[in-house]
């Protein structure tokens, strides 16, 4: 079974797509980080971001693994070409190369083949701006999670501060969020939106436990 999360960043996505994971004993993949692998080594490797060819040579041959830490059952360790890059996609730098990055037809075609890979290999949820809508069109649960822009930057920030990663300025956050909306929504390939058969849920209105519960409901009243 396939659980689609879809939204804009700080949403709460990654938080409730592990603990939906968890409680339902599926396997988690997060999209975003995959992404975030590319601009980093096409960073590291002098690559322009608006240079489609290179950046898609990049993400097609440029192997993007996931490890567990020992007795953790989710993935949080992200390596791309054998680097361990799980702090260093979480830069402000990163966040802003990531949006052109993400707009490359080439790398979203080469990310997307692999992420159907990994997804159709067991019970997955997985989660980003497109899966619903792309990557797995059939998934038997979708789901688009949005906030407040407030509050997305506020947990935003929040995140950051305890990952000792990234922003922790409120109004840069912001900023940036707005930032990547528009860039995320006015792409010409895959731009976010929810799906047709989507449902919407505002984690504005809802606890993040109540968010888990709706998720795990719609799977259990399928399985
Ligand atoms: O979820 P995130 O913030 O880590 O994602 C990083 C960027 O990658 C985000 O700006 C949009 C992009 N992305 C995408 O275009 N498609 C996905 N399926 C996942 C992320």
């Amino acid at each position: 079974m396939i659980i689609a999360i879809d939204g804009p960043s700080g949403a709460g996505k990654s938080t409730v797509a592990k603990a939906v994971a968890v409680k339902l004993g599926f396997s988690c993949l997060d999209t975003g980080a995959m992404y975030r692998s590319v601009a980093w080594q096409a960073q590291q490797n002098g690559v322009a971001l608006d240079d489609d060819a290179a950046l898609g040579e990049i993400a097609r041959t440029y192997d993007i693994e996931f490890g567990h830490d020992a007795g953790d059952p989710l993935p949080k360790r992200v390596y791309i070409g054998g680097s361990e890059v799980t702090q260093a996609i979480r830069t402000a730098e990163i966040d802003k190369a990531v949006s052109p990055v993400s707009a490359a037809p080439s790398v979203r075609e080469a990310l997307v083949d692999q992420q159907r890979r990994i997804g159709n290999a067991g019970d997955y949820v997985v989660e980003g701006r497109d899966i619903g809508t792309t990557v797995f069109p059939n998934a038997e649960v979708k789901v688009f999670l949005t906030a407040s822009f407030e509050e997305r930057a506020r947990r935003r920030v929040l995140q950051n501060a305890q990952r000792g990663v990234g922003s922790t300025d409120y109004e840069e956050v912001l900023a940036d969020l707005r930032r990547r909306d528009e860039a995320d929504s006015s792409r010409a390939t895959s731009p976010l939106r929810p799906a047709d058969d989507a449902v919407m849920l505002d984690s504005t209105e809802f606890s993040q436990e109540e968010v888990v519960e709706k998720i795990c409901a719609l799977a259990q009243a399928i399985r």
